[in-house]
């Protein structure tokens, strides 16, 4: 297997492996390090299929599982499917994931750590792709914090909320999505995380708050935590930190959402098609002291 960097702020090819074979747990491993240096990994020219995309995304922890499985892989809840396509009157995707800056699941008490995309579909124009996925490296926005600011939120903590991106989309975006009911809303109340995060594989600082989700830094008056929050986003999609992945067919793409964000670029017409499948993989073991002192060596 072959690591190749981008040499930009984010990104990594990753060449002589198959991902529709199990994974030996070397390559594992450093497939895990690579994610948490590099950020987005992308394996070209793959031919998986979804129970092998099921089988490579459990490595890293479980998945999450769709309560609509009308949008996910018929009989596999927790392979999602993201798409523009209607068939029958009925789109057979989500059409909409992504569509503005975000980490995933910060909104949920145990938040999204890794995300894995296959790409069937890529609309084309011009001969050129289409709906590409763009990031940004909160590591490395982190590492260039002034002093002062960085020692006023340490440990401080932030609020996330999924209702803020829902209604962000539905006001903002053209989102057909409906509100979320009470129900959504009470099964998924506000959570608070740290507002700087220590990057479980690299083990270094991450600003963790996302224009998507993040509502308030808790311990700042209102009015500084708006203009912080500000101030953190516009730095964090400074153009030194940000990396554009342009899809191929047959493109895997791996990317660690707990140093990264990301925004799925809606730049394609209804009929130019896109077609992912996709797992969500929640951060529930890679902060375990013994998944990670078995898959990156560190003393627990
Ligand atoms: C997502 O936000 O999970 C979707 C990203 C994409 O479709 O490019």
């Amino acid at each position: 297997m072959r690591i190749a960097p981008t040499g930009e702020s984010l990104g990594a090819v990753v060449s002589e492996i198959d991902l529709s074979d199990p994974l030996a747990e070397a390559d594992f491993n450093r497939i895990l390090r690579a994610l948490g240096e590099y950020g987005v990994l992308r394996f070209p020219g793959q031919a998986i299929d979804p129970a092998a995309l099921r089988a490579l995304s459990s490595r890293f922890g479980s998945l999450l599982a769709a309560k609509n499985t009308a949008l996910s892989e018929p009989g596999m809840p927790d392979v999602s499917i993201l798409s523009n396509v209607v068939e029958n009157g009925r789109n057979i995707g989500l059409p909409d994931a992504g569509q503005d800056w975000h980490t995933d699941m910060t909104y949920s008490a145990v938040p999204g750590f890794v995300n894995v995309l296959v790409a069937l579909r890529v609309p084309m124009r011009d001969g050129a792709p289409r709906g590409a996925t763009e990031f940004t490296n909160t590591q490395a926005a982190c590492a260039d914090l002034p002093e002062t600011l960085r020692r006023r939120l340490e440990g401080t903590t932030a609020t996330h909320d999924l209702d803020k991106y829902w209604e962000h989309m539905r006001r903002e975006k053209g989102s057909t999505r409906p509100p979320l009911t009470p129900a959504q809303r009470a099964a998924l109340p506000p959570v608070v995380h740290p507002t700087l995060l220590t990057h479980p594989i690299t083990g270094r600082p991450v600003i963790y708050v996302n224009p998507g989700f993040t509502t308030r830094i808790n311990e700042l008056p209102e009015a500084e935590s708006d203009a912080v929050l500000a101030g953190l986003f516009e730095h964090i999609l400074l153009p030194k930190y940000r990396y554009v992945h342009r899809w191929a067919v047959g493109d895997v793409l791996l990317w660690d959402h707990l140093g990264t964000w990301h925004y799925a670029v809606p730049d394609y017409r209804p009929d130019e098609h896109r077609l992912m499948k996709r797992c969500q993989v929640l951060a529930d073991r890679i902060f375990d002291p013994d998944f990670q002192r078995r898959h990156l060596g560190l003393a627990a």
